[in-house]
Parts: C-alpha cells; structure tokens; sequence
C-alpha cells in the first residue's frame, strides 16, 4: 500500500504551512523568516517537510516538519514536528530518519537535540530510534521555563546500511 506522505525537501511556499504547524505544536517560535534566512543562507541547513501524497484541497498539504544542521559530525536538530491531526501516523520517525540518511554521507555521525523534560511524546520517539540522555540543561527552556533533556544519537555503520532500532 502506498504511504499516506512522503517526505520532501522544504520549499520555500512551504514556509506558511511549516509556521503554522510549529504554532500549533508548542515549539519555541522559529517563525517564517528564520525558516527562510536558514533555506537560502544556510547550507549546513537540513530542511525537510512531509507531505501527503493524495492531496485534497480542505487538507493541509504539509502535515510535518524537519529543521537541523550539521555542524562538522554532527547534525543538530531544531525542529520537528507532526500537525496535530496527524500524529502517531510515522512523520516523526520518518522525519528524522530521512534527516540522518541525507546528513551521514557528509559524514555526520551523531544527531544531538534538547527537547523539554516534560515533553515525553518526543523523548518516547527519541528513545525508540535509539537517542540516549546525556545531559539535563536547567531552565534552558522559557514560555513557560523547563529544564532540557540532552539527547545523543551516535549513527552505527554496518555494511553501509543505517542502523537505527526498528
Ligand atoms: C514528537 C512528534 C514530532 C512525534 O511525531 P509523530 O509523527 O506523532 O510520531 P511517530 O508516529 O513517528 O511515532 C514514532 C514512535 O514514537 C513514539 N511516540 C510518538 N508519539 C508518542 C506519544 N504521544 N506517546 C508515546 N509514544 C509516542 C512511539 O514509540 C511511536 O511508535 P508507535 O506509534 O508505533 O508506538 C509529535 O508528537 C509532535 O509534533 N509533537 C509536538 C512538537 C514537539 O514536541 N516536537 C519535538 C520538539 S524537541
């Protein structure tokens, strides 16, 4: 069966659906210029969207979205998110697993993010595509103020193929 998204390269008429989805997912605002500054001025930015592959016109063609860069053999994630009608549906894990996939052949080798201490929806995902704690970073977070979880992802080799738990 074909999958409901596919996941995609973020584009700059993007930019308004990608806004509206980190609005509504409680994130630390980006907002649209930043998105923008980082898809032309950025090319360590890795800028990725799912987007649903039998579109209608009332849907929200973009239902999710990736923002990180690599910094040397390391990827940094910014943002991710799933619009809230689409949830437990594989964009996360999809998300970043494409992520990795186009960051490792430029030698990345760990994804490293902060996600808030409470937010155990992320760290769930986290976990589960093989992130460890590593730190716990206090009052990192404002609106309202939370600590930071730290989580690691070292990417394993073998035979070429990324290895992530399935
Ligand atoms: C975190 C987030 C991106 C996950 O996206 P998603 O597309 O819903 O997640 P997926 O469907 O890919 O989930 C993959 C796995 O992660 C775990 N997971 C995801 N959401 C979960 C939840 N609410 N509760 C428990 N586990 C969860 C599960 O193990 C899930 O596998 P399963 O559905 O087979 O059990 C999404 O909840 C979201 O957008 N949250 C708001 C924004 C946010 O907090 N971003 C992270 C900032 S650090």
């Amino acid at each position: 069966m074909d999958k409901m998204f596919s996941i995609d390269r973020m584009r700059e008429r993007d930019l308004k659906q990608v806004v509206e989805i980190e609005e509504a997912s409680g994130l630390n605002r980006w907002g649209y210029d930043s998105y923008r500054r980082e898809m032309l001025k950025n090319p360590t930015s890795v800028l990725l969207v799912a987007r649903r592959s039998r579109n209608h016109a009332l849907e929200p063609e973009v239902i999710g979205f990736f923002a990180g860069w690599t910094v040397e053999d390391e990827m940094h994630v910014n943002n991710i998110a799933a619009h809230p009608r689409f949830r437990r549906m594989g964009i996360g894990r999809s998300l970043m697993q494409t992520a990795i996939e186009i960051a490792r052949p430029c030698g990345v080798r760990s994804v490293v993010l902060e996600v808030r201490a409470s937010n155990m929806s992320a760290q769930s995902l986290y976990v589960k595509l093989g992130f460890r704690f590593i730190a716990r970073r206090r009052d990192y977070y404002r609106f309202p103020t939370e600590d930071a979880m730290v989580m690691k992802l070292e990417i394993e080799e073998r035979e070429g193929e990324l290895m992530i738990d399935d």
